[in-house]
């Protein structure tokens, strides 16, 4: 008889050790959430605002929050999704910032962000999204960042064209925000203008450690066939 195994009992748990962020700016570093940031997090999303143009939210039982960090290593193991933490010179989380739809083989992934309502206006937004473009076209080897905004989402529309993303145009019905089909506006960050830039002028330090599967290269190697080929 085989002993059975757990489904992910090879995957990595939600971090309980402080790690080192896998970006650092200015005032804001990005790191893996953990369980302990559970009550900051769910205090930051159950404001309305902050989730309005969500398919989530607002947070109402805390029991959410841990259940959302809880399927975070195994999206990210599985290179679905990186979700990090923004947090502050403190290490409190201010909000989270993500990029998802990562095609490696097409070097493009999406990038999204929201941070607690105290927190907009003031440039966190920046410089969260800055660390993320250094992680993506720096550390990833991206070419594009796309970005999604809802038609009726204006600041967070004015917030990405502020920073050099440009508008190609409207995805219609591509979003479900609980019954109802949203319309999406569809930003991008290619690689050549964010170089030339404002987010690559701020300044980040990169290091931690990114799962293998954003990192290990996309096409088979024939490094894997040295065992097959022994005798
Ligand atoms: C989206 C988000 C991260 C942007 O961060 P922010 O700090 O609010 O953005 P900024 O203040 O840098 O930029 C917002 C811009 O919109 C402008 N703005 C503010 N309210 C606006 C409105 N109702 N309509 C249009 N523009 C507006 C601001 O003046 C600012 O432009 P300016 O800097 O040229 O003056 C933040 O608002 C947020 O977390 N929102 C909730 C989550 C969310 O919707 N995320 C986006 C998912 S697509």
């Amino acid at each position: 008889m085989f002993a059975m195994k757990a489904p992910n009992a090879d995957l990595p748990r939600v971090e309980r050790v402080a790690q080192e962020p896998l970006a650092r700016g200015p005032s804001l570093s990005l790191r893996y959430p953990e369980l302990r940031d559970a009550p900051a997090l769910f205090a930051l999303a159950t404001d309305p605002e902050v989730t309005r143009f969500f398919s989530w939210g607002p947070y109402e039982d805390p029991r959410e929050t841990l259940a959302w960090l809880g399927t975070l290593p195994q999206r990210r193991a599985r290179g679905i999704a990186l979700e990090l933490a923004v947090v502050d010179e403190a290490d409190q989380p201010i909000g989270i910032t993500l990029l998802s739809e990562i095609g490696r083989r097409d070097r493009r992934a999406i990038v999204g962000t929201w941070l607690g309502r105290a927190y907009w206006g003031t440039r966190a937004n920046r410089e969260t999204k800055a660390l993320m473009a250094h992680l993506a076209f720096g550390r990833l080897e991206l070419d594009r960042l796309g970005a999604y905004a809802d038609v009726l989402n204006t600041r967070s529309q004015a917030a990405l064209e502020r920073l050099g993303f440009k508008r190609e145009g409207v995805l219609h019905a591509f979003h479900r925000h609980y019954d109802t089909p949203r319309d999406v506006a569809l930003y991008a960050l290619l690689r050549r203008d964010w170089e030339r830039g404002e987010l690559a002028r701020v300044p980040a330090q990169l290091g931690g450690s990114l799962p293998d599967a954003l990192t290990k290269p996309v096409v088979p190697t024939l490094d894997g066939l040295s065992w097959l080929l022994k005798d």
